[in-house]
């Protein structure tokens, strides 16, 4: 069948180095900002997928241009209110979220209406989250019941606010410091603490934003219409990609793996964090610092006496997008693993908190959920050996490539719906899952 996997054996032991994708929060992030800047931007080593594609068809629609390279992409930046946004102009964000909330921010200062649209999973998620902020900066937005398709349009009396974000979402704290930028005066944001890639990339071009850290929460302050320069980038690996085969190194066995150029900045690296509480043979070496951000390469041996744990609350928004890999581990420990307050899984590409459930049960694992906790009761003896079918998941790239992990190691023949799912965020996962033995069909 088109689009469907079928695995049928655990992977053979490796012992391999890769790269993976290139970060998809700082290449989207590249280009908003350098759309922006005054002058030609160089980014090197941008992820190549649909969310980004998306991106960079959506910042050509309201004016700024971009040639591709050979091995960078040249962003044509327009200034800080420099768009060209034509009326009624409709932007397509695609399955991106990332891009859906951040490009509300970026034109929130705009004269003419703009409408955004989005696939079928993202006209599912909740757009309320931002258009808070943005009606207090003065911004008009109609929406479905919070949900897009969504209209939008600046007003004369835009103003900078003071907004507390508790959710620990960077897609709404990025959203309100771009939209601070378009803005006179200074906007002060208590944010909960969640990836601060945003912040990083405008300290690195000296704009005027201020970061008072505090245990839980970051004071920021931005001071609005500070035009910025453009800048050269090179784009480090996701964290999140590389996520997968940390997962399939430490249940293979026999197995070791190196995984080169990873963003491992703190805000991102809350799964290294649990796993290694649960005893996960992770380690991270050459570690330096690239503009703002750290970067480093991550070496993986196979573990096979994973421990339960007690999940600290405040990895949560560090692990937002590996839940679904730490399930696994969690399901191949010893003893009983709590995690608590997960209700922003449920506010991904499909309502993943319900997805894993649904998906551990299937795979006989015991999972009791209470609201948004859940308690999965482990089995360092788990290996299947029934036939599974992976279907209706809302075309989620990680669950679909979460299911690729599991098929991989704990056994069982599988056939694996949505394969083109991967083109959102890594489209070289089935190919680096075969470089390193696995039989996919
Ligand atoms: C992202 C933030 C996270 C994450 C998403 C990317 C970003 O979402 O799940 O994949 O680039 O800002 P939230 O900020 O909504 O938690």
């Amino acid at each position: 069948m088109k689009n469907q996997i079928e695995i049928q054996n655990i992977i053979k032991p490796f012992k391999k180095h890769i790269i993976v994708s290139s970060d998809k929060s700082l290449s989207i992030r590249c280009i908003l900002l350098s759309s922006i800047a005054i002058g030609r931007s160089k980014i090197f080593n941008l992820l190549k997928s649909e969310d980004v594609n998306n991106t960079l068809r959506t910042i050509k629609k309201i004016g700024a241009n971009y040639i591709k390279k050979r091995n960078y992409l040249e962003i044509n930046g327009v200034g800080i209110n420099g768009f060209n946004i034509k009326k009624n102009t409709v932007l397509n964000a695609g399955n991106s979220g990332t891009l859906a909330r951040c490009i509300i921010g970026l034109c929130s200062a705009s004269k003419n209406k703009l409408k955004l649209i989005g696939d079928k999973s993202l006209s599912k998620r909740d757009f309320s989250r931002v258009i808070k902020p943005l009606n207090l900066f003065g911004v008009n937005i109609k929406s479905r019941n919070g949900m897009l398709p969504l209209e939008f349009k600046g007003t004369d009396l835009i103003r900078p606010i003071n907004y507390a974000e508790n959710k620990g979402s960077a897609q709404i704290k990025t959203c309100i410091i771009l939209s601070a930028i378009n803005t006179p005066g200074v906007t002060k944001i208590n944010a909960k603490k969640s990836r601060n890639h945003t912040e990083l990339l405008l300290k690195y071009l000296k704009y005027p934003i201020k970061i008072k850290k505090n245990k839980k929460y970051d004071l920021i302050q931005v001071k609005g219409l500070k035009q910025f320069k453009s800048f050269d980038y090179k784009v480090p690996g996701d964290i999140s990609s590389a996520s997968f085969f940390i997962v399939l190194t430490l249940l293979s066995k026999n197995s070791t793996l190196l995984i080169k150029d990873i963003n491992i900045n703190q805000s991102r690296i809350g799964i290294l964090k649990i796993l290694n509480k649960m005893n996960a043979n992770i380690k991270i070496i050459n570690r330096r610092n690239y503009r703002g951000e750290h970067i480093g390469d991550i070496k993986i041996k196979s573990t096979n006496n994973f421990k339960s744990i007690n999940c600290p609350e405040n990895l949560n928004s560090s692990a937002i997008d590996e839940f679904l890999l730490i399930f696994l581990i969690a399901a191949k420990s010893k003893g009983v693993s709590k995690f608590k307050n997960l209700n922003e899984l449920n506010k991904k590409e499909s309502p993943r908190l319900d997805m894993a459930i649904k998906f551990l049960k299937m795979i006989g694992i015991k999972v009791i959920r209470k609201n948004f906790d859940i308690k999965i009761f482990g089995n360092p003896d788990l290996d299947l050996k029934n036939n599974y079918q992976m279907k209706n998941f809302l075309k989620d790239h990680r669950v679909f490539m979460m299911t690729v992990i599991a098929a991989l190691t704990l056994g069982g023949k599988w056939k694996i719906n949505d394969k083109d799912s991967i083109k959102t965020s890594f489209p070289q996962f089935l190919k680096i899952s075969k470089k390193l033995g696995a039989k996919i069909n």
